[in-house]
C-alpha cells in the first residue's frame, strides 16, 4: 500500500516531535502492510515556510535512518500546500508529490471558494494535478446529508439515503469537473474524527470518490489508534484503495 500524506519528517512542522516518532509511526505502517509513504509536511505562510531542499534532505536522512534500523518503506518527498492567497507564490518551487505532477493540497481554515477555484486552475495550467486531502472533513465542499442522528445511523446501517449524483451539486463536485483527485484520510475512515466524519468518509467510499489514501499520521499515539480498524474496515469492503499501485495513478509515477 501508497500512504499518499504524512508528517512523518520530524521537526518540520506538527507532525512527529523527533526522529523516534519518526520511526514509531514509520514502524506502524509498516506493519499495517504499507511499503511506500510520502513525506508531506504541511507548507503554510506565517507558520511552516520549508523550502522543498530541506524536504528533500530530511526525507534522505529519514530513509538512511530507516534502512539502518529495518524499516521496510520507501520514502518520497512532498508537501501539503495550503490553498490561500500565498499559495501561488509559494508554489515558485514546487514540491509535488515523488517525481510525480500529483501535488497534495489542502484548503484554509477560513475557505474562499473562488480563491481555492483559482488556485486548483492554477495547477492544472501549469501541468499539475491537485491531490485535495481529506474532502469527507470538509462540510463547505459537500455538505453531508441533513438529519438527525438517530436517522443519520439508519441510513448509515442501511445505506440507502443518497441518489447516485448526490454529489453532483456541490462544490466538491466542480473541483472535481476542473480535475482536482481526492485523498481520504485513513483516521476518517477509522473514526478517529467522530461519528458525522466516518459516515460521510463511507458516502465518498459509495460513490467511489477517492483516488488515494492517506494516514495524514502526526504523531504514533493517534495513528495506533485508528490506523488498524480504518486497514481492516477497507480490506472487509474489498477496497481497491488498499491493493493500488503507482501505475493505477496515472501521472503519479
Ligand atoms: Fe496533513
Amino acid at each position: 500500500m501508497i500512504d499518499w500524506h504524512s508528517h512523518i519528517l520530524p521537526g518540520l512542522d506538527d507532525g512527529a516531535r523527533d526522529i523516534d516518532e519518526s520511526l514509531a509511526i514509520g514502524r506502524l505502517l509498516s506493519a499495517a502492510g504499507f511499503r511506500t509513504v510520502h513525506c508531506t509536511p504541511h507548507r503554510l505562510r506565517g507558520m511552516y515556510e520549508i523550502p522543498a531542499s530541506t524536504v528533500r534532505e530530511a526525507c534522505a536522512e529519514l530513509q538512511a535512518v530507516f534502512d539502518c534500523e529495518g524499516v521496510a518503506l520507501h520514502l518520497l518527498p512532498g508537501m501539503e500546500y495550503c490553498l490561500d492567497e500565498f499559495f501561488q507564490d509559494d508554489f515558485a518551487d514546487p514540491l509535488p508529490l515523488g517525481n510525480s505532477r500529483w501535488v497534495l493540497v489542502e484548503t484554509p481554515s477560513q475557505p474562499d471558494l473562488d480563491l481555492l477555484k483559482e488556485n486548483v486552475f492554477f495547477l492544472r495550467r501549469t501541468g499539475y494535478i491537485p491531490l485535495l486531502a481529506h474532502p469527507e472533513r470538509l462540510a463547505f465542499l459537500a455538505p453531508p446529508p441533513a438529519g438527525n442522528f438517530f436517522q443519520d445511523a439508519v441510513d448509515f446501517l442501511r445505506r440507502s439515503k443518497d441518489t447516485p449524483d448526490a454529489f453532483s451539486q456541490t462544490p466538491l463536485a466542480d473541483l472535481m469537473q476542473m480535475g482536482c483527485l481526492l485523498q481520504g484520510n485513513l483516521g476518517s475512515i477509522g473514526g478517529y474524527y467522530g461519528g458525522a466524519v466516518q459516515r460521510q468518509s463511507e458516502r465518498f467510499r459509495r460513490h467511489d470518490l477517492y483516488a488515494v489514501i492517506g494516514s495524514d499520521a502526526h504523531h504514533p499515539e493517534a495513528l495506533g489508534r485508528f490506523l488498524q480498524p480504518a486497514i481492516d474496515l477497507l480490506r472487509k469492503e474489498s477496497s481497491k484503495l488498499c491493493t493500488l499501485s503507482v501505475d493505477d495513478c496515472p501521472g503519479s509515477g
